[in-house]
């Protein structure tokens, strides 16, 4: 049973019971059906309270049962709540902490709803490209009005219960410190004999001009949806709960629309990445009761690009943080930085203005070892070179307190040799932020060969306070995230040689979706990064083939958007990217160059080539056990690279074209030219006959 039946005096109590938040499965919902079933049945009962144990009064329908048989298997969502509406005793919504999709919608099938202050209310199901499928569009309209109704389906976002007070939605919402069973009990009972019940679904939606509101409503969904169909699904929906006619036919719309969304590319992307976001804090050697350290206090080592950033998180968390510099000017500009930052967040109205000053308090500067010995915590973001880190390391190893955290986060060194520089390699991590580090959600988190699993599990918990994205990745060059770009930058400097100019290659990838394509981003990453990275490979690997052009460029000190000219030219002030003769030039005799005839090459063969690099290092990447899972992959790549969310990452995206398409671009590709790059991954070539695809 998931859910409980209880009997208190007069009134029945059906609770909701399918941990973590009640999930409206199959089991809930014949426990749920049952209780009512047997309320009704029972003439000592006059009312009935419907609530949720533990976290939730319900977060909604069990996503993983869509596109399954169980979702349509009886009762279904729309059954339960016929049977609560139709119930001949008033059936009273209790909720608490969380109403959510399915949730919500079935306490809309109630005759009435009380609530405690501090639940959160929402239809959030366009979030995963969907709109709410068992009657929310046509019922809430109904309480709320179609304004603010539609703001709450095509927004998704949660709304606090007390916002709500005085809506129809609400019968009363309790004050603070309410106990909320007894309450609803004795709510029930002043109902109990209220007649005839009140049914959402009989009253109107008003509106002084639907027609008219409905019109501008479509105008602004379609400018802000992007590829997604749900949010102006969801427009036509609420516009049904005022043109169909009767409540049934828009129920039965509602109905047709939730089904075709299910089936569309957009939302399968959105439901894996919901899934991938929960999974990618999962280790499966890690298990959820691993002691935690604590993390009171912190401190970051180098104040510059990424130091600044670093403690920002941590003051944002409410974790105070000294960042250690070695020289005063050095430290005074960090914090400057940090400060101006949090201005600029008051002047768009993100930040009350008395919390820059609160922030500030948080972040100190100091520039000796001794004022961050005691640190829970420490991030070192000092210069991206071996000596330094060195230098850093043992430092931190003499003076740290025992037990505190030593973090790194280097974008490329070797975290296991960083590791070695201290006596306590158990205590080294990688925590490697993404610029700028304030606003990026991704962190990835870099298991040493001996880091602890207490400090694995603390550095996860962390990510969640510091509101990252956390997903755990062995030790290699790169990472999971960099080691995939570098495939990925390869190809794009590929293609130039053969005969695409850098706008040629950006936009093709944008239309797939891209937030930017991989010149403008190396433009503002700045181009003299990858110098350097490639200066490094080419003494560590000197078989590795890549183009020289990135390098001629940064030659003529073209770094990017810092020195106003990169791959594209940029006007002082501006950021907008524009074709540059003098780089357009250049490539073109370094095609001569080489002795490469330039050709066309369509837009079709750049996102291939693009994607496909991400695709198959992505596979190489799995199977060596540097990232967990495929959707660890996918993870990293929607949240730190700008990867298009409706195309669900990397690893779905091939999943989704079929991986024997995919081998087989892979082994077109290395028949030709720089085909060493395009070894297919093991997996990759294992997978694809199987019918397999990367995320099963
Ligand atoms: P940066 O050059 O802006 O800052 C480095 C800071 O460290 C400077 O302020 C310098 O004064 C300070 N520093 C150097 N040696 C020090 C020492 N011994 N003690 C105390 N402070 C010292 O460099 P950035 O970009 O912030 O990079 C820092 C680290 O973060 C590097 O390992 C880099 O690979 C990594 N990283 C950089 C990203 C980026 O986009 N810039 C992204 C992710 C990681």
């Amino acid at each position: 049973m998931s859910a409980d039946y209880q009997v208190h005096g007069s009134v029945a109590v059906i609770t909701l019971n399918n941990p973590p938040v009640n999930g409206l499965g199959l089991a809930t919902r014949s426990a749920a059906v049952q209780g009512v079933q047997a309320a009704e049945s029972d003439p000592a009962v006059k009312a009935i309270v419907l609530t949720g144990a533990g976290k939730a009064y319900s977060g909604g329908a069990d996503i993983r049962e869509f596109n399954s048989p169980k979702a349509l298997t009886e009762p279904t969502l729309h059954s339960l709540i016929r049977v609560v509406e139709n119930s001949s005793k008033p059936v009273v919504a209790a909720i608490h902490s969380v109403a959510m999709g399915g949730g919500l919608e079935l306490a809309l099938g109630c005759h009435y709803r009380v609530a405690l202050p501090g639940a959160q209310i929402a239809l959030p199901e366009v979030k995963l490209g969907l709109i709410p499928g068992a009657g929310g569009t046509q019922r809430l309209p109904r309480l709320l009005g179609l304004e603010k109704a539609l703001g709450m389906i095509v927004g998704g976002s949660p709304i606090l219960s007390e916002k709500l007070a005085g809506s129809l939605l609400f019968d009363e919402v309790f004050s603070a410190g309410t106990e909320l069973l007894p309450a609803a009990i004795a709510f029930a009972e002043k109902v109990a004999d209220a007649r005839p019940l009140p049914k959402v679904r009989d009253r109107a939606v008003k509106h002084p001009d639907a027609a008219g509101f409905l019109a501008s409503a479509r105008a602004q969904v379609d400018g802000a949806a992007g590829p997604f169909p749900a949010p102006r699904a969801c427009v036509e929906a609420v516009a049904a709960s005022v043109t169909a006619d009767s409540f049934e036919d828009g129920l039965r719309f509602e109905r047709e629309r939730f089904i075709q969304l299910t089936t569309t590319s957009e939302s399968k992307a959105l439901r894996h990445a919901f899934f991938a976001e929960r999974s990618a804090g999962k280790v499966p050697d890690v298990p959820a009761d691993t002691p935690l350290r604590i993390i009171a206090t912190a401190a970051v080592v180098g104040g510059g690009t990424m130091g600044a950033g670093i403690a920002m998180n941590f003051a944002n968390a409410g974790i105070p943080v000294t960042i250690l510099e070695m020289k005063q000017d050095a430290l005074d500009n960090g914090l400057a930085a940090i400060r101006m930052v949090y201005e600029s967040g008051v002047r768009k109205g993100k930040l009350a203005a008395e919390q820059l000053e609160q922030r500030m308090a948080m972040i100190k500067g100091t520039l000796s070892y001794d004022a961050i010995a005691q640190a829970d915590i420490v991030v070192e973001a000092v210069f991206e070179d071996m000596g330094v880190k060195e230098l850093v390391f043992r430092e931190l190893d003499k003076v740290m307190k025992p037990d505190a955290i030593l973090a790194t986060n280097t974008s490329t060194l070797d975290v296991n040799r960083i590791a070695a520089f201290t006596r306590r390699p158990q205590d080294v991590i990688g925590l490697h932020f993404f610029s700028p580090a304030h606003v990026m959600k991704l962190l990835e988190i870099v298991r040493g060969a001996q880091t602890g699993k207490d400090v694995l599990a603390t550095a996860l918990v962390l990510s969640k306070k510091l509101k990252k994205t956390g997903v755990v990745s062995g030790v290699c060059d790169g990472f999971i995230g960099n080691r995939m770009l570098e495939q990925y930058l390869r190809q794009a400097v590929f293609l130039l040689e053969e005969g695409a100019l850098p706008e040629q290659v950006d936009r093709a990838i944008e239309a797939f979706g891209f937030a930017m394509g991989p010149f403008r981003m190396s433009d503002l990453a700045g181009n003299d990064i990858g110098w350097q990275i490639r200066k490094r490979r080419a003494i560590e690997s000197p078989g590795f083939t890549y183009s020289k052009l990135p390098d001629l460029l940064c030659e003529q000190g073209r770094f990017g958007q810092k020195t106003k000219a990169g791959w594209y030219d940029y006007r002082v002030g501006e950021r907008k990217a524009v074709p540059s003769d003098t780089v357009n030039d250049m490539v073109v005799r370094h095609s001569a160059d080489i002795g490469v005839t330039r050709r066309a090459v369509a837009d079709e063969e750049i996102v291939e080539r693009l994607v496909y690099a991400l695709v198959n290092e992505g596979a190489k990447i799995i199977e060596e056990g540097i990232a967990l899972r495929a959707s660890d992959v996918d993870m990293v790549y929607l949240s730190g690279y700008g990867f298009p969310l409706h195309r669900g990452g990397p690893m779905f995206y091939a999943d989704s074209v079929g991986l024997p398409q995919v081998l087989a671009a892979v082994e077109r590709f290395a028949q030709g030219r720089q085909g060493e790059a395009w070894q297919p991954a093991p997996l990759l070539a294992r997978l694809a006959p199987l019918g397999q695809g990367f995320n099963g």
